[in-house]
């Protein structure tokens, strides 16, 4: 764990000292650096670019934030995150990052930024390694002024990042460690450490509630599936402006059921529950952040496995609020958990619905590996997402729901199938998705598929799970206003 310190100059013990230096004219390039040997390096200053040399007591780690009109805080994240994973080996380092910042970029953010940046590029999962060899990084000095303000966006910036870790933690841990059993422990333990409110509801409860979605997908596995709750509420004398239901797909791991996927379709598979992790790290620091909302969310957790009574293709289900679904491919299995999990959040009437899920494969042939789809039916609430994720530097794209494309969803045996046509897949699972949505209430989907999980670093950005979308839910959340009906 990183701990932020603020000091006016360089503290003796720093091993490394690190300045931001936009790109661009000349006349911008501090004067104390020595520019002969960073320009024979090639350094220009692009965002996120790292070059060490020598200065007086100690080497300086020249950190590129790129053209200074195109700055953001989502830029400074990156910097920070390359700058972490550079000096993975040193223990304290100090930084000056203001300097270079311009000033319409507000200084807590920016300082905010540059913490969580500098905790998500130093994570790495070393679990299951015999030698893990974690990032050693423990103190970073901000130099510049001190005082109460910076402190707090400092730690804010520190628990919001500790919180994506948590969410790439779980993401990170496989199918087969990670049951639904164990999701549902390490829910109620971060509930319990948050001062949140838990249920948790296991086989026969889930029964009871007829969550048919949940069962059916469940069918096919040895592993008992849970069904998680957890509850925000502000401070009774704080402002409320209303409530907010965040909903995530917690697959342990989907291996297609019957409709069996190939092994290179399973191979990343364990990632299938990454909009329940992020749901979940949403939690985990919402009381840092704490929202001027009540805040519940909702994990279905199980996993998609092929056993002797496995829900089979043409299979009808009966969904949690009496809809019956054709099973037509049980690969497309995550719709059914969440359809149940959204009409159990529609019974609390929140001012405001949204799912994060790992749900199409057709999802990233649209948008690729690092931008997420995002949907629904309310333009008001959608642009306060898609807002917030401009702020916290994930990157969502629009995508329609059109209504004529309903139709692609129409059985001859039940209310509807669970698969459309050969395209457009992304855009037929929220239809499919908006079934289980109430009339008049705020809904957004995100499809998460593509961002969820990478096999590269950069950045912020580690190998594996990325805990997309939690910091951009935290975000809305402080930010929200009530949409109008949907
Ligand atoms: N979990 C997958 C989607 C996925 C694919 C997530 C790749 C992350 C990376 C989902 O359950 C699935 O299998 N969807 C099917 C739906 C199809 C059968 C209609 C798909 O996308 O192929
Ligand atoms: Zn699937
Ligand atoms: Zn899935």
């Amino acid at each position: 764990m990183i701990t932020f310190r603020t000091g006016r100059k360089i503290p003796a013990g720093a091993e490394l000292h690190a300045v931001g230096v936009c790109s661009g004219h000349a006349g911008e390039r501090p004067e104390e650096l020595d520019w002969g040997v960073l320009d024979g390096r090639g350094f220009e200053a692009k965002a996120g670019q790292v070059e060490f040399v020598s200065g007086g007591d100690r080497p300086v780690a020249v950190v590129g934030l790129g053209p200074a009109d195109e700055m953001t805080t989502a830029v400074i994240r990156r910097a920070a995150g390359s700058l972490a994973r550079s000096a993975k080996r040193l223990r304290r380092i100090s930084v000056s990052v203001l300097d270079a910042v311009p000033e319409d970029i507000d200084r807590l953010e920016a300082l905010g930024a540059m913490a969580e940046g500098m905790i998500l590029g130093s994570y790495s999962y070393g679990e299951f390694k015999s030698e893990h060899k974690p990032n050693k990084l423990e103190t970073v000095v901000v130099i510049g002024p001190g005082g109460r303000a910076v402190a707090a966006a400092l730690e804010q910036g520190r628990r919001v990042a500790e919180a994506v870790c948590f969410a790439r933690d779980l993401v990170n841990e496989p199918g087969g460690s990670l049951t639904p059993a164990r999701f549902a422990e390490i829910a109620e333990e971060m509930a319990e450490r948050e001062g949140l409110e838990v249920s948790v509801l296991d086989l026969d409860g889930v029964r009871e509630a007829e969550l048919g979605g949940l069962l059916g997908v469940n069918r096919g596995s040895e592993q008992p599936p849970r069904f998680v709750e957890v509850c925000y509420a502000p401070d009774p004398e704080a402002e409320c402006r209303g409530s907010v239901a965040l909903v995530g797909k917690g697959l342990t791991f989907d291996a297609g059921g019957l409709s069996i996927k190939t092994t290179a379709g399973m191979m990343t598979m364990k990632c299938d529950m990454s909009g329940g992790a992020a749901v979940l790290g949403a939690m985990a620091a919402i009381s840092a952040v704490a929202p001027p909302v009540k805040v519940t969310g909702y994990v279905p957790m199980t996993d998609n496995m092929l056993g002797g009574d496995a829900t089979r293709p043409g299979d009808v289900l009966t969904m949690a609020n009496g809809k019956t679904v054709e099973v037509l491919n049980t690969d497309a299995e995550g719709r059914l958990v969440l359809a149940d999990a959204l009409s159990l959040a529609c019974r609390a009437e929140p001012d405001a619905v949204v799912d994060l899920a790992t749900l199409t494969g057709a999802c990233m042939v649209a948008l690729g590996p690092k931008v997420a789809g995002l949907m629904g039916n309310d333009d008001a609430w959608v642009d306060q997402l898609a807002d917030a994720a401009e702020r916290t530097g994930e990157r969502v794209w629009r995508l329609p729901l059109p209504g004529d494309y309903k139709s692609q969803l129409d059985s001859s045996v039940a209310d509807m199938k669970n698969i459309g046509g050969p395209h457009g897949g992304a855009l037929t699972a929220g239809l499919f998705l908006s079934n289980f949505v109430d009339d008049g209430i705020p809904w957004a989907h995100l499809d998460i598929a593509g961002p969820a999980f990478t096999d590269s670093e950069d950045g912020e950005t580690a190998k594996g799970g990325t805990g997309f979308g939690v910091r951009m839910l935290l975000d809305a959340l402080v930010n929200f206003e009530p949409p109008s009906a949907g």
